[in-house]
């Protein structure tokens, strides 16, 4: 089994039923992306969010979120986007957004590989890409 990012629960080119809540209980922090499993030049990626974030865009790509469990509010400024657990919503490219959990929330986003969570912007709450679990 190949392992990846220091953890033995990586599924990476495994024919394997892969389970994004599972997943994403793994992860230690808030904001840190993990990628679960890759699609092509995609990837599906899992965090767990508490707080706010930042506002940014992604110039280049459209992002899309799945809420797995508890309620994500995605601020644009002009208006805001609730996602409930068991649904999906996807932020144009281009388009400031802000991701903002009053309590925990675990999340699936989907994304081409390379896109950095805070847009176009690298700042403190910029986190490394292509770390596994
Ligand atoms: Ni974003």
């Amino acid at each position: 089994m190949q392992t990846h990012a220091g953890t033995a629960e990586a599924t990476r080119g495994q024919r394997a039923a892969i389970d994004p809540l599972k997943k994403a209980r793994l992860i230690d922090g808030f904001w840190q992306q993990r990628v679960i499993a890759e699609m092509n030049d995609y990837q599906f990626k899992v965090a767990r969010l508490e707080g706010e974030f930042l506002w940014h865009a992604h110039a280049d790509t459209d992002e899309t979120f799945i809420v797995l469990e508890g309620e994500l509010r995605i601020d644009f400024r002009d208006g805001e986007m609730v996602l409930r657990a068991g649904e999906m919503g996807i932020v144009p490219k281009g388009v400031e957004h802000k991701p903002h959990a009053a309590r925990e929330v675990k999340i699936m986003l989907i994304e081409p590989r390379g896109v950095v969570n805070t847009g176009d912007s690298r700042n403190e709450r910029t986190v490394p890409n292509d770390l596994w679990i």
